[in-house]
């Protein structure tokens, strides 16, 4: 299987990469932020919870979003891979994604850091906060979802690093050049 994690700070292109990822390899894009979003809209339990702290740009708590991720691929059964978006964000997530896939027979094969400087991501994260009204897009919101991940998630990249599996991409350039350099990663690994 074909399971990838991309990885990098609110705005740096995320859910943009993911989304030409599964169409070109057929794989299933799982991102948290989404469902989590998704059950805020239908003000789920969970929804309930989640909105508390994704409108302070705080995590969720790590036992609900790996509670979540379980379920979602117990419900989703998939034979060509996932593309995780968005998780894991702390160690305790990445060591619980390494049981989840174990139990699986499977594991991550690559994880893509995309780096983009925090004026670029500022810059992206106003602006469709303009446009399509994401509750955490605001001035202050994006500030502190900067803080938090330089604080609770960039470590993992180190964690990737030691297991081998880390790929650096450049996230500051056109959305087809990023792309592009993920494919070479990917293709090699496959091919
Ligand atoms: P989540 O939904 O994951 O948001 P995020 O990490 O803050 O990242 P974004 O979705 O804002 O950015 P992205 O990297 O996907 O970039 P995108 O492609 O959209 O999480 C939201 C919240 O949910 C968290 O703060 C937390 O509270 C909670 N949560 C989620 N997962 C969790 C977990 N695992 N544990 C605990 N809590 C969790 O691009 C951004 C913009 O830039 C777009 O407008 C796009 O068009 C543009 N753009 C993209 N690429 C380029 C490019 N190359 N050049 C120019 N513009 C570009
Ligand atoms: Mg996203």
């Amino acid at each position: 299987m074909l399971n990838i994690v991309i990885f990098g700070a609110p705005g740096s292109g995320k859910g943009t990469q993911s989304k030409l990822i599964i169409e070109k390899y057929g794989l299933l894009h799982i991102s948290t932020g989404e469902i989590l979003r998704k059950e805020i809209e239908n003000q789920t339990a969970l929804g309930l919870i989640a909105e508390e702290y994704i409108s302070q740009g705080q995590l969720v708590p790590d036992q609900l979003i790996i509670d979540m991720l379980a379920d979602i691929l117990d419900k989703s059964p998939h034979s060509k891979g996932y593309i995780f978006d968005g998780f894991p964000r702390t160690i305790s997530q990445a060591q619980a994604l390494d049981v989840i896939l174990r139990e699986r027979n499977t594991s991550v094969i690559a994880v893509f850091s995309l780096s983009v400087e925090e004026d670029e991501l500022m810059r992206r994260l106003l602006q469709r906060g303009e446009l399509d009204g994401r509750l955490d897009d605001n001035p202050e919101t994006i500030l502190k979802r900067l803080a938090v991940y330089k604080e609770q998630t960039e470590p993992l990249k180190e964690y990737y690093k030691k297991k081998g599996k880390l790929f650096k991409v450049k996230g500051n350039e056109s959305i087809e050049d990023v792309f592009e350099g993920i494919t070479g990663v990917i293709d090699h690994l496959v091919y």
